[in-house]
């Protein structure tokens, strides 16, 4: 019997990179879950559906930045599900994101990262919230960073934004708990998702040994290392926690 069985979760972002493997591991523990993304998630769905079987699963084309499309996905989401009861805040402007120094950062991409780092994961609290507070339950996983516990040089507008992530969790938990809403954050260190080594392989040559090198635990992180913390946050085995953080990172940041 799966610790999920009978949830059903949105995962923003779960259509490549570590959200695909946050998609695949809520399944196997048994929820149905809709994928979103502004890349197409069919591929991810499809793998789902042929292994949990086509009731599991369904995906959406979604900018999270977008209030309208947010608004449309919570509604396809009751739809085709009838309730929300994990959100995974994961979506964020990161893996393309290429190294600049804070004078050279243009505004406009300061802006974009905000929008789709922040402003997103607050818009589907602002629509998925209401469900869970119907329902008397829910479970809502903001991804956050481990780079805001020791900064990284070149990546000030990403790693400002996972600040946000931390505190938008703090006030979430604050102001949700009494309609049973737990809010937490899940911060990977520097993980080795398919989409960071394709796109950003300039970033993984500057980081990647200095952070190994930095771990109590020294190897690369895989985007298999945060599926237990994942499970744990989403099931009913962490449901007396709220508005905590979970770093998993090898041991590079002690907090
Ligand atoms: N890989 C790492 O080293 C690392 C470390 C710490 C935290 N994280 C966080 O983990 C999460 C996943 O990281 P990843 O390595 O898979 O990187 P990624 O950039 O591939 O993941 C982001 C996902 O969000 C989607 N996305 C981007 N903009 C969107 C938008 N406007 N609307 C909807 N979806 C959008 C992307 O298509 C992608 O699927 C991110 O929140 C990232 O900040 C990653």
């Amino acid at each position: 019997m799966g610790r999920l069985n009978g949830r059903v979760a949105i995962v923003t972002g779960g259509a490549k990179g570590i959200g695909r493997h946050y998609s695949q591991a809520l399944a196997a523990e048994g929820a149905r879950l809709m994928i979103a993304d502004i890349a197409d998630g069919k591929d991810a769905a499809d793998e789902i559906a042929r292994d949990y079987g086509a009731n599991s699963v369904a995906s959406m084309v979604v900018d999270v930045s977008d209030e309208a499309a947010v608004q449309a996905l919570v509604g396809r989401a009751m739809e085709r599900f009838g309730k929300i009861d994990i959100l995974v805040n994961n979506a964020a402007l990161f893996a393309p994101l290429q190294e600049t120094k804070c004078t050279e950062i243009e505004a406009a991409m300061w802006d974009r990262v905000m929008a789709v780092n922040l402003r997103g994961p607050f818009l589907m609290v602002k629509h998925v919230a209401p469900q869970m507070m119907a329902q008397g339950y829910g479970k809502i996983i903001n991804i956050g960073s481990g780079s805001i516990f020791h900064g990284i040089p070149w990546m000030l507008h990403y790693v400002t934004s996972k600040g946000g992530i931390m505190a938008m969790t703090r006030v979430l938990a604050l102001e949700l708990g009494e309609h049973g809403i737990r809010v937490n954050t899940l911060s990977p260190g520097l993980t080795m998702s398919e989409t960071l080594m394709a796109q950003n392989p300039g970033h993984v040559a500057t980081a990647r040994d200095r952070v190994v090198a930095a771990r109590s635990l020294k190897r690369d992180e895989q985007p298999q290392d945060l599926l237990g913390a994942l499970v744990f946050l989403a099931s009913a085995d962490s449901d007396f926690m709220t508005g905590q953080n979970i770093l998993i990172d090898g041991g590079n940041s002690n907090t």
